[in-house]
């Protein structure tokens, strides 16, 4: 196996992002530079991401940050191995300007490309930090995803278990904004949760009794935001500290359950590890690791940094494919929906599969 350098590009939702990750023959994984340009002013005056507003800010922005993730890396070009661009899930007109400068530089440098599946980032994410070997428990939890997979290699997941309504990022975002709370959602109730009194708020807990491995935050979503009219400003802070543990342990049940599972087919191999935005949460990391620790599995969360959408995570994604000769070619479409496990997805749906396929 060689070394490999490669630009990752992510444009996926809210943030335009470069970076160039190198991953050593030995494995060892090397951030050279990672580069990310928030909208979230752009989106704040209504709440949430405006797909046009995004697709245009990446559009005026992709080319510069690409410049300057290679200005940081301090390589050019001919160091590159390859390039790699998220292209899908995710909202398509963001995905194509990224995808379609991946393809450009591709062409005009004579490199190879992969078309990197975002999610397929976020489940490579924690090795941006750390060591982590095939096969793991991956517990998925985005703003778009809420999932446990089983990651058995490159490109090869098996599907535990996955959200019947919202993803928990999005129930963070939904309750916070019902809170009267800045977008983005999440970060701003964790910091009015800080000395919140948890069990103030009785909320309810969705699937009571079930064994799935499956959630559901609809429910919670409703009895928080009728709560949040009805409450005096003093108690804001306790009910932001019940809405996030009534998150954190939901996400902590399901994870105790497919701890149990996974551990009945990979015995030797507990490897937990918790990734997208929502793994930036204190306290949600702090359930998992209790969890871990007790079923014996080791825990691990990326860098905070690349808990949230990044390009470093589609970089060693992309990397990851190269080391094992795999690439794309310019034909490569962009995907609005590209579920990680296709086979569950299709077979059992926990979303309407939608006029355009399954969605995760
Ligand atoms: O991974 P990400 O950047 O984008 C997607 O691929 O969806 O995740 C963004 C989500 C948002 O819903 C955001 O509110 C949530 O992650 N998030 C958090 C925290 N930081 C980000 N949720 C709870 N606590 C946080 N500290
Ligand atoms: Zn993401």
């Amino acid at each position: 196996m060689i070394t490999h350098t490669v630009l990752g590009l992510e444009t996926s939702c809210d943030e335009t992002a470069a970076s160039v990750v190198r991953l050593d023959a030995d494995g060892e994984v090397t951030v050279l530079s990672s580069v990310i340009a928030s909208q979230i002013d752009e989106h704040a005056p209504f709440g949430g991401v405006v797909p046009e507003i995004a697709a245009r800010a990446h559009v005026e922005s992709i080319d510069a940050i690409a410049g300057e993730a290679m200005r940081q890396a301090g390589v050019g070009y001919q160091d590159l191995t390859g390039v790699a661009a998220t292209a899908g899930p995710g909202l398509v007109g963001g995905v194509m300007v990224g995808l379609s400068f991946g393809k450009a530089v591709s062409l005009a440098r004579g490199l190879p490309l992969v078309a990197v599946n975002h999610l397929e980032g976020h489940a490579v994410s924690a090795r941006l930090g750390a060591a982590v070997a095939y096969p793991f428990l991956l517990l998925l939890v985005s703003g778009g995803h809420c999932q446990l997979l089983e990651v058995e290699g490159v490109g090869a997941c098996r599907r535990l278990g996955s959200t019947i309504d919202d993803a928990a990022g999005e129930a963070f975002d939904k309750i916070a904004k019902a809170m009267g709370l800045p977008y983005p959602g999440g970060p701003a109730l964790e910091k009015l949760a800080e000395g919140g009194e948890a069990e103030r708020f009785p909320l309810p807990r969705a699937l009571l009794g079930r064994e799935t491995m499956d959630f559901s935050f609809s429910g919670l979503k409703t009895a928080a935001a009728r709560m949040a009219d009805k409450i005096d400003e003093g108690d804001r802070r306790d009910l932001a500290a019940s809405v996030q543990e009534a998150i954190a342990r939901q996400l902590a049940e399901r994870s105790d359950r497919a701890m149990a599972a996974y551990a009945e087919r990979y015995p030797g191999e507990r490897r937990f590890v918790v990734a997208g935005g929502v793994a930036a949460n204190r306290h949600v990391r702090a359930r998992l690791q209790a969890v871990a620790e007790k079923r014996g599995f080791s825990f691990t969360a990326p860098p905070l940094a690349y808990c949230t959408d990044n390009a470093a995570m589609i970089a060693l994604a992309g990397a990851e494919r190269l080391a094992l000769g795999i690439h794309d070619g310019l034909d490569a479409v962009a995907r609005p929906r590209w579920p990680l496990d296709q086979a569950a997805a299709l077979s059992n749906p926990t979303h309407a599969p939608g006029r355009k396929g399954a969605k995760a």
